[in-house]
């Protein structure tokens, strides 16, 4: 990290999107856009992804761990991140029959998708089945029944794997640890849940029992909690003829200045490795969500208020908040801002970047930096904001979704338009 990185310094060019160039006026580009011709063509607030930045993470995630490697689909979804991911190679990750319709609307044949969820409906499966789902990850014994009454029926038999939760709490916010004994996913490898299901799966002619499934959270640095579960699992590839290995997501980005994060390769490598030593000569697999798409974007908010309370806080207030990214209220999560129209400037002047919304915990940037000219009208940028916030989203305060566009080689495609007040009375009888 150069000094000029530090607080007060430049945002650092290792968080933009790949493509991110500043002109000589200082003006930040994406995909050859200008950011601000963006902002005045398509309004604010905007999601603005570089095609080439999710093209790049979806090669690299095929040449860590193969074709047919997944995209966590809850990490961005829209028909055109869908298509993208298809074209490159992935398979889907889908967690509800919503995602699901969203990947087939994209043209994604379901042998391409994985059925994930911890409360399959039998109309998620019903529909996953009949269409010959790649894959479901079967996660409890209520499910296994489902599907023994949907295949009883008729339906065919789908390859399943099964989501063992190996009792790692890896070291992430606790509500996105999903691999410790005391979580609703999957059967615990503690508890002896995995035993009987592996068995019951096994001798079940409504499945075909293809590999093992584990995730054991989000936003995690370190390699040893992936090679800590895949210790735990290898037993059940030593003793059986188990295909495939699924070691889900969850491998951590930088959001800030001063944090690194491994690459998809390293990880990649840092996961056979484990396999290797492990004993375990199974096809490898994951499902990467957050890894490819969060640094591929960033949202452009207009600054409609600044309000500065001597000797306590500047609050520049902008045209959207928790409503386009929950993620700083949900878990704390922490961002950078800065102006795209002097991407280059030293960010001197300390303050907490909100929204609109009637709520004081509205916060999208809590310690921010921008240059000391800030001012009504600007436009501001978060970076890194292309995981879990368009996607986790709402309209709170009947606020309208922004709109999403996919930027590259100097033109810009709306993949997403924004919402309208009428759209907000669409399901209104
Ligand atoms: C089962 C499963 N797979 C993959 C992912 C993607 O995780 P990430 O976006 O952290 O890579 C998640 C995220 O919650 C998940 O629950």
């Amino acid at each position: 990290m150069s000094a000029a990185d530090g607080p007060g310094g430049p945002l650092p060019a290792a968080l933009l999107p790949l493509t991110a160039e500043v002109d000589a006026d200082d003006r930040l580009r994406i995909g050859g856009c200008d950011t601000l011709a963006l902002a005045e063509e398509f309004g604010t607030p905007l999601f603005v992804y570089d095609e080439a930045h999710l093209r790049a993470r979806c090669r690299e995630a095929v040449e860590a761990f193969g074709p047919g490697v997944n995209y966590a689909t809850k990490a961005f979804l829209c028909k055109a991140m869908a298509a993208l991911a298809h074209e490159e190679g992935l398979h889907l990750d889908v967690s509800t029959a919503g995602e699901y319709h969203v990947a087939r609307a994209a043209g994604v044949p379901a042998s391409a998708l994985v059925l994930h969820g911890n409360n399959k409906s039998t109309g998620e499966l019903a529909r996953a089945l009949r269409e010959g789902v790649g894959r479901i990850v079967v996660d409890s014994f209520d499910e296994l029944d489902r599907i023994e009454a949907l295949v009883a029926a008729g339906l065919p038999a789908p390859a399943v794997l099964l989501r063992l939760t190996p009792g790692i709490e890896a070291h992430t916010h606790e509500y996105v640890q999903t691999g410790q004994d005391d979580s609703k996913f999957g059967f615990g490898v503690h508890t002896g849940a995995a035993d009987a299901a592996f068995q019951r799966a096994q001798a079940s002619p409504a499945v075909d029992l293809v590999g093992l499934h584990t995730h054991i959270g989000s936003q995690i640095f370190e390699a040893r909690f992936f090679e800590r579960a895949i210790e735990v699992l290898a037993r059940w590839f030593h003793d059986h003829e188990l295909p495939e290995l699924s070691v889900g997501g969850g491998i951590g980005v930088a959001y800030v200045a001063g944090e690194e994060a491994p690459s998809i390769a390293e990880w990649g490598k840092a996961v056979h490795d484990a396999c290797a030593a492990a004993g375990i000569t199974a096809r490898l697999t994951a499902e990467p969500g957050r890894a490819i798409v969060a640094q591929a974007a960033v949202t452009l908010y207009t600054v409609g208020t600044v309000k500065d309370i001597p000797g306590i806080r500047t609050y520049v207030a902008v045209d959207g908040g928790m409503s386009d990214n929950p993620r700083p209220v949900l878990y704390g999560s922490g961002y950078e801002t800065f102006l795209p129209r002097s991407t280059g400037a030293a960010r001197t002047r300390r303050v907490t970047v909100v929204g609109k919304h009637c709520e004081s915990g509205d916060v999208l940037v809590r310690e921010g930096r921008v240059p000391a000219d800030l001012r009504v009208g600007d436009v501001l940028a978060t970076p890194v904001t292309g995981a879990y916030g368009h996607s986790m989203g709402s309209n709170y305060n009947k606020v309208p979704r922004p709109a999403v566009v996919f930027v590259a080689d100097g033109s810009a495609r709306l993949v997403v338009r924004r919402e309208t007040e009428d759209d907000l009375l669409r399901h209104d009888l």
